[in-house]
């Protein structure tokens, strides 16, 4: 008998999380399945009612329903009520828990890649779901000041207010400056475009780009020809679903079971993005 685990989201085929965990549940040496289930959103209330029904053990939960899946959980911690977002189920007795690793994930990240945002100047480019994760944890990291450019101003200022930072106008970006950027929106998807040009990242240290198709960004690419240290967006898919895997098993991978996965993790994006 197989536990099943799996991603809902819409759209959900091409998520890379089942490299994650299926390769985590094996060199854990559990009998655990991980799948995706693309669900559609006028079929979303049922698949979450079919969770219990089907003994689904956990889930993960992406674009779009980290937000709306939260009014069906038994429970929700604290971080995640904070953010506002669930990307995690974990089924326990029959009920069903939420929690949020997008976060870890960033600080993770950060750790792993030997930089403390203690005490620095961070911006933040994008006010949507996977930002707001991204203001938390900088916030919790002791960021000195967080400040947030998005298209929509509005957005900015709601999110700035909710974890105290500053909000700019979108058409000011070009005059960002600070010690770290963060891209959290899905411009450079699929694309060459880049939010901003070498010239401001010039005025920085540390570039992150939560956007990992292609794994090299047009604003990583100028960032690293502009003396910046760089963090792709695998980094950041990688530890929160590793933070999953802990959560859904109770267990810790060795750092070598880590290095497998992270490894696999970059080859199959290769071997998409050939
Ligand atoms: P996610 O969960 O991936 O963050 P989201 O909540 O839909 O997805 O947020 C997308 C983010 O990318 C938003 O900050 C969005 O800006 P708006 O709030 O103005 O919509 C930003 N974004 C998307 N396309 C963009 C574009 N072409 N230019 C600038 N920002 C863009």
């Amino acid at each position: 008998m197989y536990d099943v685990y799996g991603v809902i989201g819409y759209p959900v085929k091409h998520s890379l999380s089942p490299v994650i965990h299926n390769l985590g549940f094996k060199l854990l040496g559990l009998k655990s399945v991980y799948g995706t289930f693309e669900v559609s959103p006028e079929n979303f209330e049922q698949a979450v009612i079919g969770i219990k029904a089907l003994g689904i053990q956990g889930l993960s939960v992406t674009v779009p329903y980290k937000e709306r899946i939260m009014k069906y959980l038994d429970e929700i911690y604290k971080t995640s009520s904070e953010i506002g977002a669930v990307n995690t189920v974990v089924v326990e007795e029959g009920r069903l828990l939420g929690f949020n690793t997008d976060w870890i994930g960033v600080l993770k990240a950060f750790e792993e890649n030997g930089i403390s945002l203690k005490g620095k100047q961070v911006v933040v480019i994008g006010a949507g779901g996977a930002a707001k994760a991204v203001v938390y944890a900088v916030k919790e990291a002791g960021a000195k000041e967080i400040v947030i450019y998005n298209r929509t101003y509005q957005k900015a200022v709601e999110l700035a207010q909710k974890f105290g930072g500053v909000p700019k106008p979108w058409d000011e970006l070009n005059k960002a400056e600070g010690e770290i950027i963060i891209q959290t929106t899905s411009v450079g998807l699929n694309s060459k475009e880049s939010v901003v040009g070498p010239e401001v990242l010039l005025r920085f240290k540390v570039a992150m780009d939560l956007v990992y198709s292609p794994l090299k960004t047009t604003f990583l690419t100028y960032a690293e020809e502009k003396g910046c240290k760089v963090i792709d967006g695998l980094q950041m898919l990688f530890y929160q679903g590793i933070e999953q895997l802990r959560l859904w098993t109770k267990k810790s991978l060795s750092q070598e079971s880590l290095s497998i996965i992270q490894k696999e993790l970059y080859a199959e994006v290769q071997r998409r993005q050939a």
